[in-house]
């Protein structure tokens, strides 16, 4: 058992309404668990009253402080929320809002100015994987970001690596999938510095379920897990955040 916090987070997405929250809170109220329950609702949400078991967390933030930014929330906003936590370079970002490494990397040097802890997601699509260059693409992902904050701020940063044919698909990588390449960032990261390597919370992401999680959060460099679908079942995503 490492000694590095673990999480669960739920993503939301675009899903979700007061009642969800209400569901949340009744089902978290007796949460005992050491585990860290995120939720990681739409902006929308952010406001409502939570239960104090559940810690908050944004999907998205802007990488500008403030201005003429139509539509954009920033980290300080987010901070009057009580928000800790914020994803950042979601896949379905990059892929549908066209955000780059370097816009995810600037987003990530803006949540850790601000005392909000982000989320970095990374993951190769199946073509990458079946191509071998899973690890590179990975490690492209990160370095970015490495290069933007420098490698002591990492302990600031949790790292959900997604593979993106496993999100939403009901195909969940297997645990030595997972494990394989969880392994290689940590081993990537203490290349350069070996204390932030041993401390950074790394979770995986992918079609987690009540049924597939423990397998995998039993492995020895997976932290927690980052969820989509099954975190809008409040009673499945209570399983999921006591198995770990
Ligand atoms: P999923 O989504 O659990 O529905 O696969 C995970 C995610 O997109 O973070």
């Amino acid at each position: 058992m490492s000694v590095r916090t673990r999480y669960v987070i739920a993503n939301w997405k675009m899903n979700g309404h007061r009642d969800l929250v209400s569901a949340f809170n009744q089902t978290f109220a007796n949460y005992q668990g050491d585990t860290k329950v995120i939720v990681c609702p739409p902006f929308t949400l952010l406001g409502s009253n939570w239960d104090e078991q559940i810690k908050l967390g944004a999907q998205n933030m802007s990488e500008h402080a403030q201005g003429a930014y139509t539509g954009e929330v920033s980290s300080d906003m987010l901070k009057e929320l009580q928000v800790s936590y914020v994803i950042i370079g979601h896949s379905e970002r990059r892929a549908l809002y066209g955000e780059s490494d370097q816009l995810v990397a600037d987003k990530v040097q803006s949540a850790i100015n601000n005392n909000l802890m982000p989320v970095l997601c990374v993951g190769e699509t199946d073509e990458q994987r079946e191509a071998g260059e899973t690890f590179h693409v990975v490690k492209k992902q990160i370095s970015t970001v490495i290069e933007k904050i420098g490698t002591d701020a990492l302990t600031k940063v949790i790292i959900a690596y997604e593979p993106i044919w496993a999100i939403g698909t009901g195909k969940t990588a297997t645990p030595a999938q997972a494990q394989d390449v969880h392994q290689a960032i940590r081993a990537y990261i203490a290349e350069s510095n070996s204390n932030a390597a041993s401390q950074i919370s790394l979770l995986y992401g992918g079609s987690v379920n009540a049924d597939n999680c423990s397998e995998l959060f039993e492995q020895k460099d997976i932290d927690g897990g980052l969820v989509g679908g099954a975190s809008l079942k409040p009673e499945d995503f209570h399983k999921i955040c006591i198995s770990v």
